[in-house]
């Protein structure tokens, strides 16, 4: 099972990161070509926060089961850096990051005004890839 879901877990961040450069390009093309906000807009957006929500999932059931998260949690391994990425930096980042997007889609679900709703995406989603790409563990991966 733990493989499984590290594996599944490797495999949703290659489509996250595709997601969201995605979903920021598609938002920011629409944004200076002064199209309306459609429909459309929302549903791309929504293709980034489905997998980020799905990731997060995936994410909380590795964190139970691997040697590398919550059982791997001491004063030890706080000192030890790689350790402390697994088991702290790495999960807290990411739920930050992911909560970002969320906000992000749900106010620009929420406004009214086209402007904001392109800004509202342009900036969470932004914010949050970057959360997203400053702890993934890019010694072991891709
Ligand atoms: C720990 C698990 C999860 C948490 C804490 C969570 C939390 C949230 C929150 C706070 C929202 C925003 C609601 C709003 O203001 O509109 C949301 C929206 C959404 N979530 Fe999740 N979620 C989780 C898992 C999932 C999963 C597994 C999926 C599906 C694969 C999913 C799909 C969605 C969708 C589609 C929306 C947007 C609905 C809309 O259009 O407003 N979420 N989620
Ligand atoms: C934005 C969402 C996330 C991305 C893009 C992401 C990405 C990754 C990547 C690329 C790895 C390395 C996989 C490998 O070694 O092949 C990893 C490992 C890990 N992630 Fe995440 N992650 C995310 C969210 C989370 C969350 C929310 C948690 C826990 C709450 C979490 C817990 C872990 C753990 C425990 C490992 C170590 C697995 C092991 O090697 O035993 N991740 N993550």
């Amino acid at each position: 099972m733990y493989t499984g879901f590290k594996h599944l877990h490797s495999t949703l961040a290659y489509i996250l990161l595709a997601a969201l450069v995605f979903s920021i390009l598609y938002t920011l093309f629409s944004y200076l070509n002064k199209k309306p906000f459609t429909e459309g807009n929302r549903k791309v957006a929504l293709i980034g926060l489905i997998s980020a929500h799905l990731q997060l999932v995936v994410g909380l059931v590795l964190y139970f089961i691997s040697p590398l998260g919550l059982s791997n949690a001491s004063g030890a391994a706080m000192k030890d850096s790689a350790s402390r990425l697994y088991f702290l930096e790495h999960p807290l980042m990411m739920i930050i990051g992911i909560a970002l997007i969320t906000v992000g889609y749900s106010r620009a679900k929420r406004l009214k005004e086209d402007k904001k709703r392109y800004m509202s995406i342009l900036i969470f989603y932004t914010l949050g890839l970057v959360l997203i790409l400053s702890r993934i563990p890019w010694q072991v991966w891709p």
